[in-house]
C-alpha cells in the first residue's frame, strides 16, 4: 500500500476521499507538514470550502497563533483542502472550528461536560487526546 493511502486511513479518511492521487499532490504533502506541526492535521472533509478559505486567509491570527505561510504554499494547501472539503451546513462554523460544527456536536453529544475539561484533554480541539495520534475518526 502506498504510504499516502496508509496515512489517510490512519486519519480516518477513506482513500476515495483524498488518497487516490498517485503520487500525492504537493498540496497534500504541504498540508501534512505545515498543518500537522502544532496539532493533528485536521482532515479536509470536516470543514466547508468557505471555512477553509477564511481560515487560510487569516493564518497570521490563527486562534492566537501565527501560522503564516508563503503565498505559494498557502495556495497549494488551500486547493487541497477545498477539493476534499465537506459540504453543507453541518460542516460549517463561523468560528472556523471543526469542534463548533453541527456535525462535531452531534457526533460528540454523548460526551459529558467534565470530559472536555479533563486536564488530559483541556480543549475539544485536542482530538488526539481521545482518538490517538493517527486515528482520527476511526
Ligand atoms: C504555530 C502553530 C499552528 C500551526 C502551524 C497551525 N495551527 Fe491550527 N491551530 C493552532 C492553535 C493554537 C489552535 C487552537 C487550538 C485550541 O483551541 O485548543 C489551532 C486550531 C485550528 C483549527 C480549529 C480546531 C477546532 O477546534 O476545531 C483548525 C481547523 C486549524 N487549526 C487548522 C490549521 C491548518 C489548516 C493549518 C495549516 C495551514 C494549521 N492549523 C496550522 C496552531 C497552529
Ligand atoms: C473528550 C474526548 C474527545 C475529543 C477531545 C474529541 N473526540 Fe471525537 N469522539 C469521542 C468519542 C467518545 C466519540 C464516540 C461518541 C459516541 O459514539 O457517542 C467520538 C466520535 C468521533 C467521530 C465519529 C466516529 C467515531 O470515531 O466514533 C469522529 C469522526 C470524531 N470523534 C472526530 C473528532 C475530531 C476531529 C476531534 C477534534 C477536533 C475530536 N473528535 C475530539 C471523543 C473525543
Amino acid at each position: 500500500m502506498k504510504r499516502a493511502v496508509l496515512l489517510l486511513l490512519m486519519l480516518g479518511m477513506s482513500p476515495a476521499q483524498a488518497g487516490t492521487e498517485k503520487p500525492p499532490s504537493a498540496g497534500y504533502v504541504k498540508w501534512q507538514e505545515e498543518c500537522g506541526s502544532c496539532h493533528v492535521a485536521y482532515p479536509p472533509h470536516m470543514l466547508s470550502p468557505e471555512n477553509w478559505q477564511s481560515l487560510m486567509g487569516g493564518l497570521d491570527k490563527h486562534f492566537g497563533s501565527n501560522a503564516v505561510l508563503d503565498t505559494r504554499d498557502n495556495k497549494k494547501i488551500l486547493d487541497f483542502l477545498k477539493r476534499f472539503a465537506g459540504s453543507g451546513e453541518k460542516y460549517a462554523a463561523s468560528s472556523l472550528r471543526i469542534s463548533d460544527t453541527p456535525w462535531f456536536r452531534r457526533e460528540h453529544r454523548s460526551i459529558a461536560a467534565k470530559e472536555w475539561t479533563n486536564p488530559d484533554v483541556r480543549s475539544r480541539s485536542n482530538c488526539s487526546a481521545c482518538h490517538g495520534k493517527n486515528v482520527l475518526g476511526s
